[in-house]
């Protein structure tokens, strides 16, 4: 079995601690284990632990009273959650959910604080990342005030072909299961206009649709979309 402080430096927010240092945290993180569709933390509830994901997937959701979507952000492998309401003392922002099988690291709110914010590595690695969300944040609201649905699509198409979102398959097309719903909520657009888009997609034989299964055949065509 590997040992949690091997495992660690899978996490990029610990990866340079000393080995040391590593065992020390090691010994206050508590693993868990979510299958798909469990809800780690719901938007309103306290902050008691920052979680570190060591596999899988977590969709970081806001939800409208009619039960829309808005994805905040897809985590995977290596990414943390839940360090904000630990950091300004206010309820969690959003809801955490697995959309498969996923393995955390829980760290409790009292060893985050004591520790975690004493070390500057790890200190400065949340700086970093919370700096990286906040450009992704504006670099989505430039795309909201700026393309059309198709070029949000287009784009958001890309970006999970190019972070692993996708499947390679044997004919070298990109595959994505995922449903329009979540494209919906990834893109910030109704799910409507998404279907509209996609269709105009399917139609020029940039991507073809089966079920929830996308496949993306002409990765230039799409980015050209992007204007
Ligand atoms: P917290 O507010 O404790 O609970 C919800 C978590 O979702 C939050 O901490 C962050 O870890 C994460 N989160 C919120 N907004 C974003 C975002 N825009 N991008 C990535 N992660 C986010």
């Amino acid at each position: 079995m590997t040992h949690p402080e091997i495992l660690l430096k899978q996490v990029p927010l610990f990866r340079s601690l000393p080995l040391d240092e590593s065992r020390r945290l090691a010994a206050l993180l508590q693993k868990r284990t979510l299958k798909k569709g469990d809800v780690l933390f719901r938007k309103g509830d306290e902050g008691t632990a920052l979680y570190m994901i060591l596999s899988g997937k977590i969709k970081i959701v806001r939800q409208s009273r009619d039960g829309d979507e808005a994805i905040l952000a897809l985590l995977t492998s290596g990414d943390f959650c839940g360090e904000m309401s630990l950091l300004d003392d206010l309820p969690r922002s959003a809801d955490a959910v697995a959309i498969e099988e996923t393995q955390l690291y829980g760290l409790n709110r009292k060893d985050f604080l004591v520790y975690v914010l004493n070390n500057e590595t790890a200190v400065r690695s949340i700086l970093g990342a919370l700096s990286r969300r906040l450009r992704k944040a504006d670099d989505f609201l430039e795309d909201i005030f700026f393309l059309n649905v198709p070029a949000r699509l287009a784009k958001k198409l890309i970006e999970l072909a190019e972070s692993g979102g996708f499947k390679e398959n044997p004919s070298a097309t990109i595959e994505l299961t995922v449903t329009q719903r979540e494209l919906a909520g990834m893109v910030g657009a109704t799910r409507e206009s998404v279907n509209k888009a996609l269709r105009t997609f399917r139609e020029k034989k940039l991507i073809s649709l089966s079920g929830n299964t996308l496949q993306i055949h002409d990765v230039d065509a799409l980015r050209k979309k992007i204007r």
